[in-house]
């Protein structure tokens, strides 16, 4: 159905987190989500070094990557359950960010959007 909104969440956490974070998504009706095994870097754990005139980062730190694509309407809730989930108040806690997808299909249907999830 058109117009029927998703988003994607794209969120780096702190892998011990990870199985708490999964356990509190599906617990609020998460369905599905792409995890990756990252390096990465934030305000403090990089920094850079110029080798032979070009400037490189150093220093990546493993994160897990989550990559979720809800109906808009759920997502605000599944930021806030990753923020109060993957939260130690130590640095590296991670980072949020969401946007918009112009289009989600499901391939075994064709349905699209939020019926796609
Ligand atoms: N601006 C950014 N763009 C893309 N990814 C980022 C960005 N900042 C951080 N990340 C990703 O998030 C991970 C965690 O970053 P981190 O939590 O250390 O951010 P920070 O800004 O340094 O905050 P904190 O002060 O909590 O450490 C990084 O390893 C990287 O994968
Ligand atoms: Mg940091």
């Amino acid at each position: 159905m058109k117009g029927n909104k998703v988003k994607l969440i794209i969120a780096t956490i702190k892998p011990f987190k990870l199985e708490e974070v999964r356990e509190a998504l599906t617990g609020i009706g998460v369905r599905g989500m792409m995890v990756t095994e990252i390096k990465g870097f934030g305000s403090q754990s990089g920094h850079t070094e110029i080798y032979r005139g070009a400037e490189y980062a150093v220093n990546f730190v493993p994160k897990i990557k989550l990559e979720i694509v809800v109906s808009a309407s759920m997502a605000d809730q599944v930021v806030d359950t990753i923020k109060s989930t993957a939260q130690t108040g130590k640095i590296g806690d991670g980072k949020i960010f969401v946007l918009d997808v112009a289009q989600a299909v499901r391939v075994r249907t064709g349905e699209t959007d939020a019926d796609a999830l």
